[in-house]
């Protein structure tokens, strides 16, 4: 076991942990230490091109040091920031942004981050373990598989709060000893989603306990491969209001994580989109923006690799009588991005990719000659946003404006919206 050796914290690195140099220059990680501060820490194994190292004590605090609002912060690897001033914290995500974009060369200006408040997310994936003692049940420790069993959670919405206690209890009946999974809920307008990933799939009689959980509207297995959820019990129909239509919620299907930081993002996009008579939605999942740009008069194509968002996307704008202005199609972007002639005669186009990013899309509107003149690329991962808007830089278009939006709270990830034109 190695010595403690006393440190200077010099930053906060991209994962939210305190960066030092060991005394012979190895770059130590150091979790729940912040800049400024003079730290002993003793190193517990190899991490990245560098050591880990674990906080023995805190010998100077840092001015911005707050008390973390959650007893399982530092062993839950759900948040990583709790420790850290507000303020701090929201510049310290305006400058992940600002450093991914300089690594690719563009100096660009970047706007305040958007807050959004904690106790309001609906969607969680946890994991989820059969143990002699009962099931466990909450997000992985840091840098770990581990679960830490998640009593309750402030960052969650108090409707995924109530159901984590008769959740764990009903997996109980699913669940064989020593079996492992994972399960994702997400809020509906009707109830709560709930998709469970485990090697085999569960009979009748193991799912019955979950029936008996209230909150519960839907059940449904997916197995290791991740193909297309399977529902074993439906309680109820589900769905979700998109910019005030109902959409049928399929099975594990992708949501913004909280409706305040879907608002903030809706906002945005329009304001980008703000007069296109004719836009793309790529990346549109069940129509977060589609809708709500359909709702503004624009007549909207949608683009969507997951089918049964596409079919519920459709079904929706049908009832709704949007379907002469809201079309969608199933269409894999990164095997088949549109491009050259398909682009023609839409003013805005608006990308969501998930965190890998659109780079064939990108380099697609990069090299199209007629098409779209005002583009909003949303983003969840400021580096993969950054090679596609270098893509898109060398290609002709201009950044105008760049906005980080605060949708994962506590944790080291941040979303921005990017607004270009050409
Ligand atoms: C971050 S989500 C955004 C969804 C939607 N814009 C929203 O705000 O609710 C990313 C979406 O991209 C879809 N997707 C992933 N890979 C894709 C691909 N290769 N082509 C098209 N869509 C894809 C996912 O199914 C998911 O719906």
């Amino acid at each position: 076991v190695s010595r403690p050796v006393e440190v200077r914290i010099e930053a906060l690195g991209a994962q939210g942990d305190g960066l030092a140099r060991a005394p012979d220059g190895t770059r130590l990680y150091v979790p729940g230490a912040l800049p400024g501060e003079r730290v002993a820490v003793r190193v517990q194994g190899r991490r990245g091109d560098g050591l880990l190292a674990e906080v023995r004590d805190i010998l100077e605090t840092a001015p911005d040091r707050a008390r973390p609002f959650c007893p399982l912060f530092g062993r839950c690897g759900g948040c990583a920031l709790q420790h850290l001033d507000p303020r701090t914290h929201a510049a310290w995500k305006k400058a992940q942004v600002e450093e991914s974009l300089a690594r690719r060369g563009l100096g660009l200006l970047v706007a305040p981050v958007v807050l959004v408040p904690r106790g309001t997310r609906r969607r969680a994936t946890f994991g989820i373990l059969r143990t002699a003692a009962g099931v466990v049940l909450g997000f992985s420790a840091r840098l770990s598989h581990r679960v830490i069993d998640l009593p309750a959670c402030p960052l969650l919405t108090p409707a995924l709060n109530d159901l984590l206690g008769p959740l764990r209890e009903a997996l109980a009946d699913v669940l064989r000893p020593g079996e492992r999974g994972t399960v994702k809920v997400t809020r509906t307008v009707d109830g709560i989603d709930v998709l469970l990933g485990l090697k085999r799939e569960p009979g009748p009689r193991e799912c019955r306990s979950l029936a008996g959980v209230e909150a519960v509207g839907r059940f449904s297995w997916r197995g290791e491969d991740g193909g297309v959820p399977e529902p074993l019990l439906q309680l109820r129909r589900l769905h979700v209001s998109l910019s005030g239509q109902a959409v049928e919620f399929p099975p594990g299907a992708f949501l913004q994580p909280s409706p305040e930081g879907e608002a903030e993002l809706v906002r945005l996009v329009r304001d980008g989109c703000a007069g296109a008579r004719r836009v793309f939605d790529l990346h549109a999942g069940l129509g977060t923006f589609a809708f709500a740009l359909a709702g503004d008069g624009a007549t909207v194509k949608a683009f969507e690799a997951d089918e049964a968002a596409v079919a519920a996307m459709r079904q929706a704008a049908g009832r709704a009588g949007l379907g002469g202005r809201l079309a969608a199609e199933a269409r894999d972007l990164d095997r088949r991005p549109l491009a050259g002639g398909e682009l023609k005669g839409c003013d805005a186009l608006v990308l969501d990719p998930p965190r890998a990013g659109a780079r064939a899309q990108a380099e697609a509107l990069a090299s199209a000659g007629k098409g779209p003149e005002r583009l909003v690329a949303v983003s969840c991962d400021p580096a993969t946003l950054a090679r596609d808007l270098r893509i898109l830089v060398d290609g002709g278009w201009r950044v105008e404006r760049l906005v980080p939006v605060d949708q994962f709270p506590f944790a080291a990830h941040v979303e921005a919206v990017a607004f270009l034109s050409r």
